[in-house]
């Protein structure tokens, strides 16, 4: 029999930080393989990458999220108890909850507030000598995201909101006083929404029936009850705090426009190539490294024995650059996605599967019509040039940003 090959090094903990985005892929894929065994933080790891691997990840009878997140990052990135610690029935009802927020209407109104808010923006832009995208793009989308979830923000209030909102992302896997920082932004984001859903409650605070405000603040859990206000808050929280971080996905956008500048004119006149050119940036650049979850009882797999409580990681960006599922994976090719079937399990930069039975992010739906409407503001309405800057990144630095944060000057509204 094939034995699946295991890593003779003690602990790869470092390497995580050392291989970076590509941690997995190097010990995976590397071995024409979908399973790698590991040790991180001294514990055995099944290592999954690919196809394969992603189906298994999400198989939901052979793995399961209790415990599978480290404390740190439920601390800063997550909140504790919410949906991603979920399994079984309570995730599944509480799922839905964030489903029911995605109808067409819903998403028809957030273009438009979108919309909205980069015409504020590109005004603004006009007088000013020069924008770093990621940085302006964080606060429009915490203004598009609040708007939209019924979340009233103050005028004044706006700059620390975006800095708290982005550096709970930021701060996770930092050591040190960023990670010390990222613990305080998430408290402090808490707080704030948790009076907030205590005021609607108490009608203090009106709120529209299908805003993720009004949803969060009424939902019932499986037994009947509402949910305790902090964990309303941290359900809320977990709406607007990843639409802020859709602005990495505009600010590697920008990158491919100047990049690939072909790819201007078609994304500025072409509906269906708009969604194409949409789907690459997220396929082609790093955000999310990887993702844990555990054996839920012991099975064999591919040769390989997962142990009941095991830690497994699926390949995220790997998956996405897999030879296997695409051609070229290393180029940035809008259009082959004229030929995707829309599988489940091959682009996973926001989890694969179903979204309804997993962990699959509800918020893929909104993600790509912010995307589409960003990527077409910019392509049919903003005029701009692009000095020198260093818009490198690094697949050894998570999460990875371009370093200028991207630049652009001379912005002109058309
Ligand atoms: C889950 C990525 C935007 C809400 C996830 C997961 C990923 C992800 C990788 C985990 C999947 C898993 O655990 O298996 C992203 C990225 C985004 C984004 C890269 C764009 C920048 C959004 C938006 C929302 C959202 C806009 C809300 C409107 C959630 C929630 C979960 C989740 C609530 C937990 C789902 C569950 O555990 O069942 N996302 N997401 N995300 N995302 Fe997103």
């Amino acid at each position: 029999t094939v034995k699946v090959p295991k890593d003779r090094t003690i602990d790869n903990t470092l390497a995580i930080f050392k291989d970076g985005y590509e941690f997995i892929s190097k010990r995976v894929q590397n071995n024409h393989l979908d399973v790698y065994e590991t040790r991180v933080l001294g514990e055995k790891v099944a290592l999954l990458s690919g196809e394969e691997g992603a189906k298994l990840f999400y198989d939901t009878n052979r793995m399961n999220r209790k415990n599978a997140l480290p404390g740190r990052v439920l601390k800063t990135l997550f909140g504790e108890d919410a949906i991603q610690t979920m399994d079984g029935k309570a995730h599944t009802h509480r799922k839905l909850l964030f489903m029911s927020l995605m109808t067409p209407e819903a998403l028809a109104s957030l273009k438009v507030i979108t919309n909205k808010h980069w015409d504020q923006f590109a005004n603004k832009w006009e007088g000013k000598k020069k924008v770093v995208l990621y940085d302006e793009t964080r606060e429009l989308l915490c203004r598009t995201a609040c708007e939209w979830a019924g979340v009233p923000l103050k005028e004044k209030e706006v700059e620390k909101r975006t800095r708290d909102l982005s550096n709970m992302i930021d701060g996770f896997s930092a050591v040190g006083p960023k990670h010390i920082e990222s613990r305080r932004a998430r408290k402090r984001t808490e707080k704030w929404i948790e009076d907030l859903i205590l005021d609607v409650r108490e009608g203090k605070q009106q709120a529209q029936k299908g805003t993720a405000i009004y949803e969060m603040a009424m939902h019932k859990d499986l037994h009947g009850n509402p949910l305790d206000a902090r964990m309303a808050a941290i359900e809320l929280i977990n709406v607007i705090r990843p639409l802020v971080a859709i602005s990495k996905f505009i600010t590697f956008g920008a990158l491919a426009f100047y990049q690939f500048p072909r790819t201007i004119a078609k994304a500025a006149n072409e509906d269906d190539y708009l969604l194409r050119f949409t789907q690459e940036v997220r396929r082609y650049y790093p955000f999310v490294p990887f993702l844990g979850a555990r054996v839920d009882h012991d099975f064999t797999w591919q040769q390989y024995d997962f142990k009941e409580g095991q830690l497994v990681m699926i390949d995220i960006y790997g998956t996405n650059h897999d030879p296997r599922l695409w051609e070229n994976p290393d180029e940035f090719i809008p259009d082959r996605f004229l030929n995707w079937n829309g599988g489940l399990y091959d682009l996973i930069p926001q989890g694969g599967g179903d979204y309804y039975k997993g962990h699959r992010c509800p918020g893929e739906q909104p993600t790509i019509e912010i995307l589409k409407t960003s990527f077409r503001y910019m392509t049919n309405h903003l005029d701009y040039e692009v000095p020198k800057q260093d818009y490198s990144y690094s697949l050894r630095k998570m999460p990875a940003l371009p370093k200028s944060g991207f630049i652009i000057k001379n912005v002109h509204r058309q």
